[in-house]
């Protein structure tokens, strides 16, 4: 496995992978890589035959009073589960060399990230669509991996690509959990003991949730997600949100639209630990 640090160091290796008419995978992280990660890598595995994987912790898509200095970064750790899992190639720019300077554009966003975390991380989503876009120039994958986990996110990109002509296959890979439910995250780390106890409550409501709205998908949604919202908050959540919305435009409803998908999503701050989770409701 090649551990580049430098743009010029992926081109060269991506330019040798081309010349053999191997077809390249992208997996994108910010590494504290946990096994979410690891089965992107296998997923990317399987739709390629060079896999390459950038860790890197953007700081464009943190907040000012966010967890960037925090974020957990075991790079050696990190570098040896991407070589067991068959990486290729492990981009881990500095962000100097990511981001020389002042940075003149970013992509603005219509629609799609005025609810969620969108509504609550301002310009978390601009950067994030700004260091996937640079990946995939510098990269420039036939096909690239993200999870489900991170659902506005991938729809993001997913409109990215579209609208932007990368000629990228996405692929969207479901959530890996603990035995209990809990979503596994890079973030999971910073919860206590008593916290990691309460967490797995997320996914609990998300099910209870999507069950009530399979058993009856006619059933006005604001009553259940309140009941969700009183039950995390008794078990000591403070709400960022939990919604149901359209999977095409990520707007709330108050019913699910016959024949339309729609997701059920979470984000609850455990102490000053925020963790998402989400399901997909299939029409
Ligand atoms: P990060 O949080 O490290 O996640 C990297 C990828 O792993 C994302 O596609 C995310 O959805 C996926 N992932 C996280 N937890 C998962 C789980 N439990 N099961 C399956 N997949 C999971 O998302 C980012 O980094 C960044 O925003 C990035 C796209 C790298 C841009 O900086």
């Amino acid at each position: 496995m090649t551990l580049a640090r430098r743009i010029d160091e992926v081109r060269a290796a991506l330019a040798a992978a081309r010349r053999d008419g191997r077809r390249v995978a992208l997996v994108p992280t910010m590494g504290a890589l946990h096994a979410g990660h690891l089965d992107l890598i296998r997923r990317a595995k399987a739709a390629a035959d060079f896999v390459a994987v950038s860790i890197f912790v953007n700081p464009t898509q943190f907040g000012p009073n966010e967890d960037l200095s925090r974020y957990p970064r075991p790079l050696e750790k990190d570098l040896a589960l991407a070589e067991a899992e068959g990486a290729d190639l492990v981009f881990h720019p500095a962000p100097a060399d990511m981001y020389p300077g002042d940075m003149r554009l970013s992509i603005g966003i219509r629609g799609l990230a005025d609810h969620l975390c969108g509504a609550t991380r301002p310009g978390h989503f601009n950067g994030v669509l700004q260091v996937v876009n640079k990946l995939f120039n510098i990269v420039r994958p036939d096909v690239a991996v993200f999870g489900q986990k991170d659902i506005q996110q991938f729809r993001l990109i997913e409109t990215m690509v579209e609208e932007f002509d990368h000629g990228i296959a996405l692929i969207r890979a479901e959530t890996v959990r603990e035995a209990d439910g809990l979503a596994l995250s890079s973030r999971n780390t910073y919860l206590s003991a008593a916290e990691r106890a309460a967490a797995p409550a997320v996914y609990g409501v998300l099910t209870s949730v999507r069950e009530a709205l399979s058993a009856d998908p006619a059933r006005a949604v604001e009553p259940l997600l309140e009941a969700g919202r009183t039950r995390l908050r008794e078990k000591g959540f403070k709400n960022d949100y939990l919604s149901v919305v359209d999977y095409a435009t990520l707007t709330p409803v108050d019913r699910l639209k016959p024949g339309e998908a729609h997701i059920v999503a979470a984000a609850q701050y455990l102490g000053t630990t925020r963790l998402i989770d989400n399901l997909i409701l299939e029409p």
